[in-house]
């Protein structure tokens, strides 16, 4: 499974790429706003962290006009993924993008019939979003077993992006499911690393070498 970061923060995905497990970048309208950058600009730097997908997303909602911003964000380096939201433009700009060899992501989906016709729209990645659903009274875990299902029944190979990560569980569960992709903001990715024990561990561990008074090296 695929880990991308959900963050347009460059020193928390600078501190994540360093770890080597880092496959890729997601942002949104509200990342870039949280992060106080100019789009562009931070899209190409984010592009040079990371030798994966850098999703970067329209903000038209007709076609024509998701287009020209997709013209400008495809420029920006060979790993930028256009985000588009799934909706009937959204998708006609995925069909037209990925025909041209374009990476897109297929984002705010929230049904597996949505995922179904990003699929047939030859989407790269789709981006069910699980915490906004579980928020929702819904079950965000279910739809990426249903997701799965369609996707295995007819081969599509567009992946599952689960998005909207809240903790661990969700990314548990994801890799469970065979979910191709998780994108999660740096605290839950940072937190995947750590347990009780390993840190009870660790000081056990310590606490006895200093009984030993040595060194190594
Ligand atoms: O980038 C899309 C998605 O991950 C947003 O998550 O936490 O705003 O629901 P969230």
């Amino acid at each position: 499974m695929k880990f991308f970061v959900d963050t347009a923060d460059t020193a928390e995905i600078s501190d994540l790429a360093a770890t080597g497990l880092l496959d890729g970048v997601t942002t949104n309208p509200s990342l870039i706003a949280k992060s106080g950058r100019d789009f562009l600009e931070v899209t190409a730097e984010i592009c040079k962290l990371t030798a994966g997908p850098v999703s970067a997303e329209v903000v038209a909602l007709d076609h024509e006009g998701m287009m020209r911003e997709a013209e400008i964000l495809r420029k920006i380096a060979d790993n930028v993924c256009v985000k588009v939201p799934l909706t009937i433009d959204g998708l006609k700009t995925c069909k037209k993008l990925t025909a041209d060899g374009t990476m897109v992501n297929v984002t705010l989906c929230f049904s597996a019939t949505q995922a179904l016709l990003a699929a047939k729209a030859g989407a790269t990645f789709v981006s069910p979003f699980v915490g906004r659903h579980d928020d929702n009274g819904f079950d965000g875990m279910q739809l990426i077993s249903d997701i799965r299902l369609i996707y295995d029944n007819y081969d599509y190979a567009t992946q599952i992006l689960v998005a909207s990560i809240r903790h661990g569980v969700h990314v548990l569960e994801s890799a469970k499911i065979g979910a191709d992709v998780i994108t999660a903001p740096p605290a839950v990715i940072k937190g995947l690393f750590r347990h009780v024990l390993t840190e009870k561990g660790i000081e056990g561990f310590l606490a006895d070498w200093a009984k030993t008074g040595q060194s190594i090296g």
